[in-house]
């Protein structure tokens, strides 16, 4: 009984491990046909005429990235296979690829780009006995269907890709550095076993994003930089930067500099227009859109450092909490001309800068705080009746600064559901408290990105940060926060964002995003908090929650595979953390319940 159990997770093992793609492709078949890939293999890139240089030159870097990993990653998938089984390919024998030929059949949408506009779709095929393209553009070859021969590791192989942009071919190199390894026999060479391969993919969803939160503790540049080559890894394509909040204000404005240079937490700890800049720039050539969000107007509170008058109850204490979701309390003033002169100011000065590459800004809009309007002087009330009127002349006026520049609202969900403010009608709402914001928020007729914090918070489960006083020690005993557990990337992934919804209804939901709120994370362990939790999610969006035949995605099935992906973001300097115990990658099927 015992060894005919090891036997036979052997074999699966044998037969399951290391053919590792994630997020898994709408199509995807493969053989079991070892390729080697040349080290002077080269990109033959064929575009339309038409094509921007810019466009050439995101594709070529692209291609360099993927090179590089490819060949500097080293990965050597022993973990995945039973101990002393032999994983490694028995000779250098097989087709070499010496090229990856790439046709991109249309010019790219003229850049940023809307929803709606992106094509990010790909195919990919490796032959074993290489192949053409026709005159069409359609791709043959021999040796798909079977299995091909061995020929002796002389005759040039190919990599065949087709996109409608460069975003698909991005996604296509994406998914090309998951199908090689490195072999430490064999002269250090790399090799696939998986040809042939013949995959077709594109998104189940148009936006795919992480929350980061670079305002509760600051983050260096390069931290974002490699947050966002971490989502592109992870074909995620939008990175949603809470920029500003009540405790600082890292963002250089230089219409009017005392913004960050008293609100920030201390010299230095800013990011420059040149700055933001560079991670728009970076998140541009690997397709991934950054979005601001400034939040307002509750979370503000740092702006008082530079303006006090323009916020109302700054810094209430000790009972913040009657006046905020978090100290220091504070939020701007409504019914104000400096505080619209301020949005203008700021606009003015910020928007242009990221027009170029995102249609999209954030607004903000949550947790929005009613006593702290009882000090300001133009309202001095907490009545709903009140403020809902006074928070639309606000928000209208902010989105109407928005639309003088041509930039589309993002906005938290309170705005639209708890305050039952008019938005412009192509205002997107973001919904963090459940899946029956997103129902409600279609209903309204607005757009949708989901992230609904039950599942979809990656900041849950740290215990609380406040120190209780004695008073409230027993209150708050055992310390766990208001989200808590943990949402382990099983829970994660078991979310859909669209359960429930009727198709005509799904269709107003864009996709989704994870949040990373730092009041307990900085960049000591951002990777290993985000990742490979983020993956999960970036499965659902880019694939989705279940399969072609409509069957949710197992566990069984997405656990490996997560698994080796995760090695690769280890090996590429993301420290994300271990999903099991060794035992269970090298026993595949082993550790199922
Ligand atoms: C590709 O085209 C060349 C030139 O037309 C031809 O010699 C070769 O056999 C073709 N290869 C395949 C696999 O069809
Ligand atoms: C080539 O591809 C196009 C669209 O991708 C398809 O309509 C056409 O039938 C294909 N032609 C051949 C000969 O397979
Ligand atoms: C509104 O403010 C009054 C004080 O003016 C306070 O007594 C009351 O509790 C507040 N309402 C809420 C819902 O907090
Ligand atoms: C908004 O509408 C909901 C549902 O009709 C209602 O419960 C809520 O009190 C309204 N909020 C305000 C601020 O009027
Ligand atoms: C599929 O997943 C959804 C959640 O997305 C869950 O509600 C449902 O029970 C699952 N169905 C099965 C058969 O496991």
């Amino acid at each position: 009984m015992i060894s005919k159990f090891s036997i036979t997770t052997a074999l699966l093992a044998l037969t399951t491990s290391v053919n590792a793609l994630w997020p898994i492709p709408q199509s995807y078949k493969h053989g079991d046909t070892v390729v080697w890939l040349s080290p002077d293999v080269k990109l033959v890139f064929d575009s339309p005429p038409a094509t921007q240089i810019t466009t050439k030159n995101k594709v070529q870097e692209a291609w360099s990235r993927t090179r590089g990993i490819i060949f500097q990653e080293r990965f050597v998938p022993w973990k995945f296979y039973p101990r002393g089984v032999k994983y490694e390919p028995e000779n250098r024998l097989g087709t070499v690829i010496k090229k990856v030929f790439v046709r991109q059949t249309s010019v790219d949408t003229p850049e940023p780009a809307r929803y709606g506009e992106f094509d990010e779709s790909y195919t990919l095929t490796i032959p074993v006995n290489g192949g053409n393209f026709t005159s069409q553009g359609n791709y043959t070859s021999q040796g798909i269907n079977g299995y091909g021969t061995f020929d002796g590791g002389r005759e040039p192989g190919a990599v065949y890709i087709t996109a409608g942009s460069s975003l698909g071919v991005l996604h296509a190199f994406t998914t090309l550095s998951q199908l090689f390894y490195y072999s430490n026999n064999h002269r250090g060479g790399v090799y696939s076993k998986l040809a042939p391969v013949e995959i077709n993919d594109k998104p189940k969803f148009q936006h795919r994003g992480l929350n980061m939160d670079v305002a509760r503790q600051w983050y260096p540049k390069e931290e974002i930089l490699k947050t966002i080559d971490a989502l592109s890894w992870n074909k995620m394509n939008r990175l949603h930067l809470h920029v500003t909040d009540s405790q600082s204000w890292p963002l250089e404005i230089p219409a009017m500099p005392d913004l960050a240079a008293k609100g920030s937490y201390a010299d230095g700890l800013t990011y420059s227009p040149q700055d933001l800049e560079d991670i728009l720039n970076w998140g541009w050539s690997r397709g991934v859109e950054v979005i601001v969000e400034i939040d307002t107007p509750g979370h503000t509170t740092s702006i008082a450092e530079a303006y006090p008058d323009l916020i109302t109850g700054r810094n209430k204490q000790p009972n913040w909490d009657t006046y905020a979701a978090q100290p220091p309390s504070g939020s701007l003033k409504l019914r104000n001309p400096a505080v619209k002169k301020f949005l203008t100011t700021l606009f003015d000065d910020l928007l242009p800068r990221l027009k170029s590459h995102s249609q999209y800004f954030h607004t903000g809009g949550d947790e929005v705080n009613k006593n702290v309007y009882l000090f300001d002087e133009n309202i001095m009330s907490n009545d709903s009746a009140v403020l809902q009127p006074a928070l639309q002349d606000f928000l209208s006026y902010s989105h109407g600064e928005l639309s003088r520049h041509g930039v589309t609202p993002f906005v938290w969900e309170e705005m639209l559901l708890d305050w039952n403010l008019t938005l412009p009608k192509d205002a997107i709402v973001q919904t963090w408290l459940s899946d029956e914001s997103t129902k409600n928020v279609i209903q309204k007729g607005h757009r949708v990105v989901a992230g609904n914090y039950n599942f979809w918070y990656l900041d849950c489960g740290r215990g609380q940060w406040l120190d209780f006083v004695p008073a409230s020690y027993k209150t708050f005993y055992p310390f766990n926060d208001y989200c808590s557990p943990t949402k382990s990337w099983r829970l994660i992934y078991s979310y859909n964002p669209i359960a429930g919804l009727t198709q005509d209804e799904a269709k107003l939901v864009l996709g989704g995003e994870v949040h990373a709120w730092s009041e307990q994370i900085d960049s000591v362990n951002i990777d290993s908090v985000v990742w490979p939790r983020a993956s999960a999610a970036a499965e659902v969006l880019w694939s989705g929650r279940t399969d072609a035949a409509g069957n949710n995605r197992t566990f069984p099935d997405a656990s490996p595979r997560l698994a080796e992906f995760r090695e690769r973001l280890v090996l590429r300097g993301v420290g994300a953390s271990p999903i099991q115990q060794l035992w269970c990658h090298q026993h595949t099927g082993g550790c199922q319940l």
